[in-house]
């Protein structure tokens, strides 16, 4: 096998991965971008909600800066929420000038720099400042970027291929440096592992919320990027902050179809199954209170009475608006039989977002040079300890053009050659002969952490989750010692790992603070402070600036 060399490799199709690649493409740089699955299947294809930024005259950064500090307990990172929030008028215009269409107010046309476009409400915003396309944001921007993406002659797009590790220079055991070099990848339809070598190499694989048995995610969430980093020395940070969605429709068929929060932004009210309201009794904001609060609150009463779900109902508000605000949502509803304009439907809590992951400096550098994570793969400090909804494809957006920016400069600065990369050697491992141990264990993984590792957490639930976990690393690295490796298998190993890194950063904080509840902590320290798990072989070298003096 030869290796495939280019100026820049992305691993991953999403927002982070495809504004990106497109942000670079403009310039003479060479890209690979690769995909696990068809380009776009990923997390930002199903964003509902929208993007926050302040676009009306009524609001200022002030506000939504402040909104995202309260909402993150006090953890974020001032200087990522400025740089965000003030990035946001530009990251949105971008996808305008890209073609993205958000929804205009009272179905007007689009007018170019005079057009109004709707803005909606979601938990923890003190003023409308969702933008929006309808209730499928993430389909609207993933298709538009997409179509942008496919037409650049420099961006080689490779679909249905999964990384397996990043190349370092540890690997090579070279004097080169603590360095990025490249990456395996599965070519899934093949069964090929190739070598990939750039000079920079982007992560935006996105998040980790596979690791729980039930989540709004799609089935590519299992936090490879996070996993592939920690292997090759890179620090992570507050994975024990894993924000669970308070409305995922309630249904044995329903694989986490998420109700957006724009629902009850509009007026959606949440309701016991007698029909009593509950959520004035948990917080003065009511239904808008931020998500960790929300999804508590659901969590508690569904316990307290034994319940399976509560319900959200927005049917007071009548069919047009309904259909006119959310006909997707309608729509998805109504194929499991319930119908949203007339009756309240069943919801439950599901894991939805990693806020922790691979740390990051405000332009997407990592701790390993020449390697960068943009997106939800990375723990730039914006959501501290919970994210703001609709924060997320914005950061995806502005850190992707603060990255592009700085992988341009260094590609300019140095004009290093690469090293010959070695091949995959699977000379001394066989076809594996049962699937069903991977799948067994997948699932093993996903049940105890939503058991162990949910909402509510206590020492002993999370030991009991370390003690699961750790046998299952061992099997799963004998398993992967001997066997060639498949999709299934790589992603077990990974989720593997993310189980480890959450449950070690949950049992390190001895508090309760924004999605962090725990029994045994129940207040919340006057000083806040990160979880900074350090692997090993830290590399280091080029640590993150900003993160170093935590
Ligand atoms: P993703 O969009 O998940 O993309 C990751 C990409 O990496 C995928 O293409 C995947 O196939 C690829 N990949 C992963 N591993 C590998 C590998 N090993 N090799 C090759 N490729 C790989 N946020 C908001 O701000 N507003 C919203 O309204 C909103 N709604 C949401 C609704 C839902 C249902 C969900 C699940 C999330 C929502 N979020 C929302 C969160 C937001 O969508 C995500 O955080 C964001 O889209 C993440 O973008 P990303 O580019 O980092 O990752
Ligand atoms: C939603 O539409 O409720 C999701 C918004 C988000 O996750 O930011």
């Amino acid at each position: 096998m030869t290796t495939q060399y280019s100026d820049v490799l992305i691993i991953g199709g999403g927002a982070a991965g495809l504004s990106l690649a497109l942000r670079l493409a403009q310039d003479d740089v060479s890209i690979t971008l690769l995909s696990k699955c068809e380009l776009t299947e990923g997390s930002s294809l199903y964003a509902q909600g929208g993007i926050a930024a302040v676009l009306d005259g009524d609001d200022n950064f002030e506000s939504h800066i402040d909104d995202t500090h309260i909402a993150g307990a006090d953890l974020c990172k001032d200087d990522a929420v400025r740089k965000i929030v003030e990035g946001a008028p530009e990251a949105i215009n971008w996808l305008i000038d890209k073609g993205v269409k958000f929804t205009l107010v009272d179905g007007a046309e689009y007018d170019g720099e005079d057009s109004e476009y709707h803005l909606t409400r979601e938990g923890g915003h003190s003023h409308r400042r969702v933008i929006h396309a309808k209730d499928a944001t993430g389909r609207e921007v993933e298709t538009t970027l997409e179509q942008h993406v496919r037409a650049q002659k420099n961006i080689i797009i490779l679909e249905d291929h999964i990384a397996i590790d990043l190349i370092t220079s540890q690997k090579l055991k070279g004097e080169l440096g603590t360095r990025c070099f490249g990456a395996y990848a599965l070519d899934v339809k093949s069964n090929e592992v190739k070598t990939f070598g750039a000079r920079s190499v982007v992560l935006s694989t996105g998040g980790a919320s596979k690791a729980y048995l039930y989540t709004t995610n799609p089935d590519t969430s299992t936090g490879d990027g996070i996993a592939m980093a920690w292997r090759a020395g890179c620090r992570i940070a507050n994975m024990e902050f894993v924000q669970f969605h308070p409305t995922c429709l309630y249904h044995p068929y329903a694989k986490g179809s998420l109700i957006s929060e724009a629902v009850r932004g509009e007026g959606g009210l949440l309701k016991l199954p007698n029909g009593d309201r509950f959520m004035d009794q948990h917080h003065e904001l009511a239904e808008l209170a931020p998500r960790d609060i929300v999804a508590r609150a659901i969590d508690y009463e569904m316990k307290k009475g034994g319940f399976d779900s509560v319900y959200l109902d927005i049917s007071h508000k009548g069919k047009d608006f309904i259909l006119d605000h959310f006909p997707n949502i309608a729509e998805s509803c109504e194929s499991y039989g319930y119908d949203m304009t007339s009756q309240p439907i069943p919801v439950v809590p599901a894991a939805h977002y990693t806020c922790g992951g691979i740390m990051t400096d405000l332009n997407g550098r990592t701790d390993l040079k020449r390697l960068y994570a943009v997106g939800e793969s990375s723990c730039t400090g914006l959501h501290g300890a919970n994210r703001l909804a609709s924060n997320s494809l914005l950061e995806c957006l502005v850190i992707a053009e603060s990255a592009a920016n700085d992988i341009r400069q260094r590609l300019k600065d140095d004009e290093d050659d690469l090293p010959k990369l070695p091949d995959w050697d699977d000379s001394k491992v066989s076809d594996q002969d049962e699937r069903i141990v991977v799948s067994h264990n997948w699932d093993e993984l996903r049940r105890f952490m939503w058991d162990y590792v949910g909402i509510v957490r206590t020492d002993k639930r999370l030991e009991r989750a370390r003690n699961r976990v750790e046998l299952l690393q061992e099997e799963i690295l004998e398993y992967y010692g001997n066997f060639r490796v498949n999709n299934d298998l790589i992603e077990l190993r990974n989720l593997a790992t993310i189980a480890e890194l959450t449950i070690e950063c949950a049992l390190t904080r001895k508090e309760s603070r924004g999605l962090h509840y725990t029994l045994d902590y129940p207040d919340i320290k006057e000083h806040a402070r990160d979880t900074i798990l350090t692997p090993n072989n830290f590399v280091g070298h080029a640590p993150v600036p900003e993160w170093s003096k935590t």
